[in-house]
């Protein structure tokens, strides 16, 4: 048995119950290639401020940089909300993904054909979607100095930096070409460069990096065209890479193709190190309900897998569990809609399902 070490962070409100049911099917398809996954489960976001005052610790930081595969539920929640800007449990994620220097992040946004009816979209419009968007995640106005709040005038105003250097965009942008060779070979660089300068220098950076790449196809598009065309003609795109705003804002959007929030996988990389989370946030108002949706925290072990373990086939098992869940008729409520052949389900009944799956094929020799 080969050995491996990974972290779990599962942190706050659904955070732990889909992080528990990636955790079994991951252990579970590890198992088959005869490789153990050695799992520790450290506190992260709120229920780490809890404990400890802080929605991190420096000793936790570095617990994953040793250990360079982390896998996360979901931080954050209204008890934390009033908290100064430092402690609340987004900031440890901001901090976790810098310290980690994963600045690629990597969202697939594939409409499974048992769900094309669960979207809010028409099904002609979002059948046989399958695109990926590559957020830029260490850089930006999420990260940008100077950031502060001040007064003038008696008028209380704040500033914030959005900030990009070439080579923060060239390298993510590299991600996103080579991603692109993979795939169908187009890139559509999304920026706002008739107006934001740090856009301009997105689309030079961008430009640049294409003539390395000449059986690559480079488009570029305003952002807020792209939200538009998103939910006009989501299938005109193959890979989208776009900075650490646009990206967030995009990928919101762009979940609700796949019908649910809740179906969104992530996998953010740099160098050696992999921070697998899915997209969806901690949905307070269902925590510890056992209704959460699991997928997207089983979808993002697939991509454990397949980009810290080099496990291309175990990560393919997974997803192929995940098809299977969906091809049965089970629906947790985000995706429940009274279609006929479905079945109002909760997480534990998708867990139940998924290990079924996983196990029901061969072990590997
Ligand atoms: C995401 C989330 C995070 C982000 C929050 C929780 C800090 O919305 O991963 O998309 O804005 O990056
Ligand atoms: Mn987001």
């Amino acid at each position: 048995m080969k050995k491996i070490d990974i972290i779990a962070l599962p942190g706050d409100g659904i955070g732990p119950e889909v992080t528990t049911v990636a955790l079994n099917v991951l252990k579970a398809v590890c198992n088959r290639y005869h490789t153990e996954l050695n799992v520790t489960e450290l506190p992260f976001g709120g229920i780490c401020y809890e404990q400890y005052g802080e929605p991190v610790t420096d000793e936790i930081i570095d617990a994953c940089k040793k250990t360079k595969i982390v896998l996360l539920g979901a931080v954050g929640g209204p008890q934390w909300d009033d908290l100064n800007a430092g402690k609340r449990p987004e900031a440890a994620l901001l901090r976790l993904r810098k310290e980690l220097g994963v600045f690629a992040n990597l969202r697939p946004i594939q409409v499974h054909p048992a769900l094309a009816g669960a979207s809010t979209l028409k099904q002609e419009v979002i059948e046989g979607t399958d695109f990926l968007i590559v957020r830029e995640l260490t850089g930006g106005i999420y990260f940008g100095q100077p950031r502060y709040t001040s007064e003038e005038n008696g008028d209380p105003f704040s500033v914030d930096t959005m900030r990009y250097s070439r080579s923060e965009v060239q390298r993510v942008a590299r991600v996103a070409f080579d991603a692109a060779r993979l795939r169908n070979g187009r890139v559509c660089s999304v920026d706002k460069a008739n107006i934001l300068e740090s856009s301009r220098m997105w689309r030079k950076s961008v430009l640049e990096v294409a003539e390395e790449y000449p059986d690559v196809e480079l488009t570029h598009m305003l952002v807020d065209n792209c939200a538009m065309q998103i939910i006009r003609d989501p299938k005109q795109f193959d890979v989208m890479v776009t900075g650490n705003l646009f990206g967030d804002i995009l990928s919101d959007a762009a979940s609700m193709l796949t019908g649910s929030l809740g179906m969104l996988p992530s996998a953010s990389v740099g160098g050696e190190n992999g921070l697998y989370e899915p997209v969806h946030g901690s949905a307070p108002d269902i925590a510890g309900k056992g209704v959460a949706n699991p997928l997207a925290a089983v979808a993002s072990a697939a991509m454990l897998c397949r980009y810290s373990l080099k496990m291309e086939e175990a990560a393919q098992n997974i997803e192929e569990a995940i098809l299977k869940v969906l091809g049965s008729g089970l629906r947790t409520g985000d995706l429940y809609t009274n279609e006929t052949g479905t079945i109002l389900a909760n997480t534990s009944d998708v867990a139940d399902l998924l290990l079924k799956a996983v196990s029901e094929e061969e072990t590997v020799s």
